[in-house]
């Protein structure tokens, strides 16, 4: 713990795209740094944690242009619902800056004085593919056309995905511009290079030697880059571009990763300039004479080699500070496969936020990060069983079961004898505090888990409710059994803050005022008033998570298939096999397997694949929703399902069912119902579950 000298800890997560939504892919990254900025202050170290929206190039060049306004307008537009998304996402940015900035121009000036200087700046011709009409230079996402190798129709510029080939743009067969659908030309323009291979030296001792990254990073690079002489790196775009014009380059503008790191540095010169602080102190070698400044960045291993070679050059070539550490997270899944629009798993921050509560997401990403690069895995069911388990089941259920018996009272006098449980918990902070400063935040909340137990039992133990059942003689101890719980629950949410800071506000608020420092995990409080105890966190239910994939297939019709309006995550290993928590034998054990049928048998039930168009209430029916649903083409069907209660009706629409399709019309007292809609239910769950086809499937198809 800092006595005298805190650490002072500059931490930045990558910058966003301004052409694209906060998804929950992005979050795992925010989410991580802000609980990393979070401990430290907690901790009482000098934190600032920066970030700012990446703004240029040509991909919002493009969206501003089709959608009639001025790359300023959507920069500005995306900035304000960045900053809503994580606001809601308890994301505490010290600064928020963009690169399209006063600060940010000037310091892209100085550090390519500095590169200019060293004489790592050259120049030659590049050529590429121009849209004529569009008057666009064409990034490899922006053509399309036949695959050289296997002739498959509608492929990228880059790669084929019907057979997997690589190649450049120019090699595509009958190319067309995805912007005006005009064969696009080659064209010639000059652009200006780093010659990275004059700092291969210092790359190479800083990748071996500094620290700053994990020895399988290091080894990558080593195996992939630094083996053999480092390409010279294409710094500058012709016009036009959406970016800052080299000013001693006319008509050729800083390419899009040139600007963005430096990004870091703008925001610290304002966030500097806003707190009176000085930006040498925080950057320039040598700058203080305190400590030198540790920097933190954080990101995602689709952006290593820019975070790891380049932006390192740039700094050794400007004398400024080296990060003390790169540190790189994997990419997002859900339901072990990456997040795809078809199937509705591409989840928007605002579209979660529509549905379930942003700390039960913290919670779900700190117990699955190990500061490894490992990708991380957001199963819905057990993203749903592992929040009621440990934040309402263990957590808040601590103090539902106790606060109230201290309503009037206030806690003990004294602290009362717990058998040590107090006491062990403090032990098990160092720990904890280990695990948070090494991102292990999985370890961190192992631990904290198991503190929660122990408090748990010793509830169950003592049973206060009985206590209190048993008259004016058992109150003194019923005090101190709740004191105990209490304490223990207060004990929590401070080890818990970095990760679930508006929980740990309410705690502060019901008993012992606010949580501000890590101290405050290592002494129990007494005689302090505890305020009306309200439920703090509610379980998530399985109608919350359809009713966001619902939403968000919806959405992802909607988006318009031209020009891509979320920035897409490059392509991700599914991770291994997901727990199955659940799986027990009680849903087969309670309705045993039918007697055999044949195949003939099976052949009568015509099962298909059908749409719901219309979902509504009936009022009168306490089980029904009325289904309007499409079979495919004009043909519908009214079918009355028993599901009310377990699925809104708004979030049904759109979503594909099973539907038993040649079952006998049937006259019901709210009208006629043609079919029977599948679902699942049985001992084990209380829901009446729903079931979907995979993506891909179309109303219509039988199921065989
Ligand atoms: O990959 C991305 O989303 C980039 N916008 C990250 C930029 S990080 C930094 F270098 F600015
Ligand atoms: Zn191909």
């Amino acid at each position: 713990m800092p006595a005298t000298h805190p650490r002072r800890i500059l931490v930045t997560s990558a910058l966003p795209y301004a052409n694209g939504h906060i998804h929950l892919g992005h979050l795992v990254e925010y989410i991580q740094t802000d609980i990393f900025v979070r401990f430290q202050k907690l901790r009482g170290q000098r934190a600032i944690y920066l970030c700012a929206d990446d703004t240029h190039g040509t991909a919002i060049m493009i969206r501003a242009k089709a959608e009639g306004r001025s790359e300023q307008e959507l920069i500005a537009a995306m900035r304000e619902a960045h900053l809503a998304d994580f606001a809601d996402f308890q994301i505490a940015f010290d600064h928020y800056g963009s690169t399209d900035s006063p600060a940010n121009r000037r310091l892209c000036g100085e550090i390519w004085q500095s590169l200019r200087r060293r004489g790592l700046v050259t120049s030659r011709d590049v050529t590429q593919l121009f849209d004529p009409v569009a008057g666009v230079f064409l990034a490899d996402r922006f053509v399309r056309g036949r695959c050289p190798r296997c002739d498959a129709a509608d492929q990228y510029g880059d790669s084929c995905e019907q057979c997997g080939a690589t190649y450049s743009p120019a090699d595509l067969v009958d190319p067309r511009s995805t912007l005006s659908g005009a064969k696009p030309e080659e064209r010639s323009a000059e652009h200006l290079f780093v010659t990275l291979e004059a700092m291969h030296g210092f790359l190479d001792e800083w990748t071996r030697a500094s620290g700053a990254l994990d020895p399988r990073v290091a080894n990558y690079l080593i195996g992939h880059f630094l083996g053999e002489p480092l390409r010279d790196w294409d710094i500058s775009r012709p016009a036009p571009y959406f970016g800052f014009e080299i000013p001693d380059a006319p008509g050729h503008y800083w390419y899009v990763w040139f600007d963005a790191p430096i990004g870091y540095l703008a925001a610290t010169s304002e966030w500097c300039a806003a707190h009176g602080e000085s930006f040498d102190a925080w950057w320039r070698r040598g700058g203080t004479n305190e400590p030198p400044a540790e920097i933190h960045h954080f990101i995602g291993k689709d952006i290593t080699y820019f975070h790891t070679l380049f932006w390192p050059a740039m700094l050794e070539a400007a004398e400024l500070s080296l990060p003390t550490r790169v540190r790189i997270h994997g990419f997002l899944t859900v339901n072990g496969q990456k997040m795809s629009k078809s199937r509705g798993t591409f989840l928007l921050a605002r579209t979660y936020l529509d549905h379930l509560d942003p700390g039960m997401l913290r919670y779900y990403y700190a117990a699955k990060l190990s500061g490894g690069i490992d990708d991380i895995d957001l199963n819905l069911p057990e993203f749903a069983a592992k929040v009621n388990a440990d934040l309402v089941g263990k957590v808040v259920n601590l103090a539902s079961r106790t606060a109230r018996w201290l309503e009037k009272t206030g806690l003990s006098a004294r602290y009362p004898d717990d058998g040590g449980l107090f006491a062990h918990a403090a032990a098990d902070g160092t720990e904890i505090a280990a695990a948070y400063e090494a991102c292990d935040f999985a370890r961190a909340m192992r631990a904290i888990m198991l503190a929660a137990d122990r408090a748990n039992l010793y509830v169950d133990t003592e049973q206060p409710w009985k206590l209190a059942k048993a008259g004016p003689e058992a109150a003194a101890k019923l005090q101190d059994v709740a004191t105990v719980a209490i304490n223990l629950f207060r004990q929590l949410a401070v080890y818990l803050a970095p990760v679930l800071p508006k929980f740990a506000t309410q705690v502060g608020e019901l008993v012992g005022g606010p949580i501000g420092s890590w101290e405050q995990s290592q002494q129990p409080l007494t005689a302090a008033p505890v305020g009306t105890f309200i439920p703090l966190m509610r379980r998530v239910e399985a109608a919350q998570l359809e009713a966001l994939l619902s939403q968000s297939s919806e959405q992802s019709r909607e988006t318009s298939p031209g020009v891509p309006a979320v920035e897409s995550q490059p392509s991700a290993q599914p991770s291994p096999a997901t727990d199955r928590p659940g799986d027990s034998g009680d849903a087969l054990a309670a309705e045993p397997l039918a007697p055999t049928c044949t195949i003939d048998d099976f052949a009568k039930v015509d099962l298909r694949v059908a749409r719901i168009i219309m979902a509504e209430e009936v009022p009168e029916a306490k089980k029904l929703l009325k289904l309007t649903i499409s079979l495919g083409g004009d043909v519908t069907r009214t079918v009355f399902a028993g599901i009310k209660g377990f699925h809104a009706p708004e979030a049904l629409v759109g979503r594909l069912v099973v539907v038993v399709a040649n079952l006998a019309p049937r006259q019901m007292k709210f009208g006629l119902s043609e079919g029977m809609v599948v679902a699942a239910s049985g001992a084990g769950a209380q829901g009446v579950y729903l079931l979907s086809p995979d993506s891909g499937a179309l109303p219509g198809m039988r199921l065989h």
